[in-house]
């Protein structure tokens, strides 16, 4: 399928939508990733015929063998986006073209087909489009797009599937953090690694984040929020938490974050943030930070802010810094000017409430 093919994907409307007071209902406090739009994109593709058979149709259950790849060997991978309501009551994507293009580069990692980033994009923007009356305008909310794409082929042998099948589900969403949390705590993992050099840590897989869940439940019962890697080599420098990235403000007004050697996740939300950190006058390094470095200079004042930032979790200040070792509070443990500033700079963009600059806003209608 090319771009124009793309356009006609067969649309099934949903005869059974939810009701628009149900609806209305359920949007006025949506949380995260537990309310669902009427429609769902699918696209086929088998070795020998490529992709095939875009559909938009009534979100449903799939029916598939116990002997799916899949549910095995986890040829799996996923993004995640999000609609904006705009102020005149439009509504646009960010940046979709970058989730297109490190999906891409994930189903290359994960040996699986590509699916040609042109075809991704139509694919979220005419879900959207179909779904629109679920595109939250709340403050901070939004529809969220989650692309992924299954392993469909039926066999135990270990190999690349013959068969896949993206699909692209919505979900209207309000804040990641229970209650909007004003600033996370964060729990150091040193028992468990994320990513190690080699491996698939800057690939958007779900196999990423089943191996987090051990050192999330850590976190959890340590009263955390999320909890915060190392990187696995040194058990060192600062890499990443389980679904955000993460930055350092310094007190001459400088700007760090983690380089991307590979091991964490290329973020959109960290490339747009250093952009317009830029923007605004800052300095900003992608270097390495060792842990024992960051507690230091939170003790000493020499790092005065800390944030995570994510399509999720869009900007979110760290409080504070626990571990069996560890135990620290970044600033005033709350939320810092500078990362309330970047955040008011990207939201105001992603709502239209302000000039984009950098031709990030995919206006939809
Ligand atoms: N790191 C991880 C592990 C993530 O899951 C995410 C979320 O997608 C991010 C970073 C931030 O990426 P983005 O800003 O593209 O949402
Ligand atoms: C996102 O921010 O889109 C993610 O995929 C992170 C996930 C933890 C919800």
């Amino acid at each position: 399928m090319t771009e124009s093919q793309a356009k006609t994907f067969l649309f099934e409307k949903n005869q059974n939508p939810l009701a628009a007071s149900e609806r209305e209902a359920l949007l006025e406090n949506p949380g995260f990733g537990r309310v669902f739009t009427d429609h769902m994109v699918t696209i086929r593709y088998s070795e020998g015929r490529g992709w095939h058979d875009g559909r938009i149709e009534a979100r449903r259950a799939f029916d598939l063998d116990p002997a799916t790849v899949v549910f095995h060997y986890a040829q799996e991978i996923f993004e995640g986006m999000k609609a904006y309501r705009l102020r005149d009551g439009g509504a646009a994507l960010f940046r979709p073209d970058a989730n297109a293009r490190r999906f891409r580069n994930s189903a290359l990692r994960l040996a699986m087909a590509p699916l040609p980033e042109d075809m991704f994009v139509q694919s979220v923007r005419e879900l959207v489009r179909v779904d629109r009356d679920w595109i939250p305008s709340a403050d901070g909310a939004a529809l969220y797009l989650r692309p992924f794409m299954i392993s469909t082929e039926v066999l135990l042998g270990v190999k690349p599937s013959s068969d896949y099948i993206y699909c692209v589900i919505a979900s209207s969403v309000g804040s990641y953090f229970k209650g909007g949390a004003p600033a996370v705590t964060l729990w150091v993992s040193e028992n468990y690694t994320r990513a190690a050099p080699g491996g698939t840590g800057e690939a958007k897989c779900g196999g990423n984040y089943a191996a987090s869940l051990a050192a999330q439940a850590e976190a959890t019962r340590e009263g955390c929020e999320q909890v915060i890697f190392l990187d696995a080599v040194e058990r060192r420098y600062v890499e990443e938490l389980g679904g955000m990235n993460v930055f350092f403000l310094f007190d001459d007004g400088s700007l760090q974050t983690p380089p991307l050697t590979g091991t964490i996740l290329p973020g959109i939300t960290r490339d747009s943030l250093i952009t317009l950190a830029r923007d605004l006058g800052l300095t900003v390094r992608e270097e390495p930070y060792a842990i024992d470095r960051w507690e230091a200079d939170a003790k000493s004042g020499r790092l005065t802010e800390a944030f995570a930032c994510g399509t999720a979790a869009v900007v979110t200040p760290i409080g504070q810094v626990k571990g069996r070792k560890y135990n620290f509070t970044i600033g005033s443990g709350g939320a810092g000017q500078v990362t309330g500033k970047l955040k008011a700079a990207l939201l105001d963009i992603q709502n239209g409430r302000a000039p984009d600059p950098h031709g990030w806003i995919d206006r939809l209608f």
